[in-house]
């Protein structure tokens, strides 16, 4: 099969079997009381910002939040937003949300996505990327929909739609796939580098690639 044939119906399949998820919950930031599970890390120089007085361009807040099924922070436990936030725009409440969604239930258990989008907190609904997961989310892609359901001083609850599209934990690498130099050892053209044997190798090599991806790809289906 000519390669570029290959290359379309790995795509065929993958896009016929990839799984897409929607999933619902909420986030719970508390930056107050004797708990907080959001701290600010950093304090920007300056009060540049006009949106609020205590808020500047800079303020960097490290996040362990809540994820529940509810709006209700007792409601059942789903999961963890752990990374940072960061005041990125010098005019207005806008943040560089920077975070890793960790899942804890059901098959999902340990997976998770990486978020990292604009968050202009003044508006309605905002939408940040997915950028990829691991476990049943490895190589996921995809949006959240970011929403504030509610807000009390600096805490803030917020309902998050994510929509992802993925292979469901299916893509694998193999093992055995052969090391790529990375020392430039290749540069020289010396016949006895690694690089120069995986050059004579390649067209094999991408060969067998098309062919596995195929393959994959079935098995994904069939399951
Ligand atoms: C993806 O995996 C989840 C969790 O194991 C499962 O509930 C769901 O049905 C799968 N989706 C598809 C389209 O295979
Ligand atoms: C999730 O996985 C962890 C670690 O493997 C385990 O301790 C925990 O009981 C699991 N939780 C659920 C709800 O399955
Ligand atoms: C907050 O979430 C609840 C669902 O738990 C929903 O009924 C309510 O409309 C939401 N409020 C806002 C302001 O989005």
């Amino acid at each position: 099969m000519a390669p570029h044939a290959a290359v379309l119906l790995s795509l065929l399949l993958l896009t016929t079997c990839a799984a897409d998820t929607h999933l619902h919950f909420f986030l719970h930031d508390v930056v107050s009381g004797s708990n907080p599970t959001a701290v600010q890390v950093i304090k920007g120089p300056a009060s540049s910002s006009n949106a609020l007085p205590d808020v500047a361009f800079g303020d960097t807040t490290v996040i362990d939040d809540a994820l529940t099924e509810t709006s209700s922070p007792t409601s059942a436990p789903v999961g963890r937003a752990q990374g940072f936030y960061m005041m990125s725009s010098q005019s207005g409440m806008v943040l560089m949300m920077c975070v890793n969604l960790l899942l804890t239930t059901g098959d999902y258990n340990g997976s998770t996505l990486a978020v990292i989008g604009r968050d202009d907190v003044m508006t309605t609904t905002r939408e940040l990327s997915v950028v990829g997961g691991t476990g049943k989310f490895r190589m996921a892609t995809g949006y959240v929909v970011w929403k504030t359901n509610s807000s009390s001083g600096a805490d803030a609850t917020i309902e998050l739609d994510v929509y992802t599209t993925g292979l469901n934990g299916t893509a694998t690498i193999d093992a055995n796939a052969p090391v790529s130099p990375i020392d430039g050892s290749g540069a020289t053209g010396k016949s006895s580098s690694g690089a120069a044997a995986l050059r004579g190798a390649v067209p094999y090599g991408w060969a067998n690639a098309w062919v596995a991806a195929v393959l994959v790809a079935l098995a994904g289906c069939v399951w």
